[in-house]
């Protein structure tokens, strides 16, 4: 079969998966990915809750594990992520803020310093704005540390590793409206000012059918700011059991964004998040809903994996 990686090299662009060690020990999934990507990202084993599970005590093993599997196997990895408010690790939500600001300074420090050289990009921040454009206020972040708390992390991380690029990452951001709206203004914002920001990811956990006809359209107004872009964590759900109707649709879906990342230059490529549908995060996230990737249950590609190679 084609290798989508392979194809999406010539355009100079990345497919990537999330993954980890625990999954890569599995043969059949680790025999995709091997095949299949430029690039992998870390679904959870570069988290906070893993990396400092108790202040000033890093685990960088399980980072460390999926580092060295990349780099045997000729693969780019892409950090994720430097500070967000979910899977974190519980003695952070209980710093006041003059303790809370040297410690997820200390955090994105230690940790960019680590992975230095052996990340192409850090999702420095992750998830930092709520559906109508303001901050989102379920984060010890922003509670304690206000707005500024989001350059304060690219600054430190810039520091850490000049030669990482350095991106916010977020979810719902594909279409244009006011989440994408609020990110591109802090984007523009940070660019005009020298805070130092190298790209975008767009999360893109879409339902079937939902692929923002306006895409295009927005990944090249946040390029016009001087970013890169990226589709970062690609997943395509839909009420499971899935017909074969759902899946033709999602085939097409998958078509559609990997074609909108070919359309523009800024974007750096693609990355789905999880290679079979068995480890897909999305049953349990979303109960009832299922059948979001591009290999079933059974690391059997879908009809998205021939939708895919032909965009390619
Ligand atoms: C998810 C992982 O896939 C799950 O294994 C984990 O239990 C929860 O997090 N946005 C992100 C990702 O930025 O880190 C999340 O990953 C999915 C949503």
């Amino acid at each position: 079969p084609a290798s989508l990686g392979a194809l999406a090299a010539r355009a100079g662009k990345d497919v990537g998966f999330a993954t980890g060690p625990d999954l890569l020990a599995i043969a059949p999934l680790k025999a995709v990915v091997d095949a299949q990507a430029t690039l992998v990202t870390p679904e959870n084993v570069m988290k906070w809750q893993y990396t400092e599970p108790s202040q000033g005590h890093f685990d960088f093993s399980q980072g460390d594990a999926l580092v060295a599997y990349a780099q045997a196997a000729g693969k780019k990895v892409y950090g994720h992520n430097l500070v967000w408010h979910s899977q974190l690790a519980p003695w952070v939500a209980g710093l006041d803020a003059a303790a809370l600001r040297p410690a997820m300074e200390n955090h994105v420090r230690q940790q960019a310093e680590h992975f230095k050289g052996k990340v192409v990009a850090w999702d420095v921040v992750n998830e930092a704005f709520d559906e109508d454009g303001t901050r989102r206020d379920d984060s010890p972040f922003q509670q304690k540390l206000g707005d500024g708390y989001i350059e304060d992390a690219f600054r430190t991380a810039h520091a850490a590793d000049p030669n990482a690029k350095l991106c916010y990452n977020d979810y719902n951001i594909e279409n244009i409206g006011a989440k994408s709206d609020a990110v591109y203004a802090m984007v523009k914002d940070f660019r005009s000012r020298g805070v130092p920001i190298d790209c975008v990811g767009f999360q893109s956990h879409l339902v079937l059918g939902g692929v923002p006809q306006d895409f295009v359209e927005n990944l090249e107004r946040f390029a016009a700011l001087g970013v890169d872009v990226r589709i970062t964590e690609l997943d395509i759900r839909m009420a499971t059991p899935a017909s074969d109707g759902d899946l033709a649709r999602q085939a097409d879906d998958y078509r559609t964004v990997f074609a909108d990342c070919l359309a523009v230059a800024a974007c750096q490529g693609v990355t789905i998040w999880g290679v079979t549908d068995k480890y897909s995060w999305v049953p349990t996230t979303f109960p009832g809903q299922g059948a979001a990737l591009v290999w079933d249950d059974d690391v059997q590609p879908k009809p998205a994996f021939e939708a895919i190679a032909g965009a390619l």
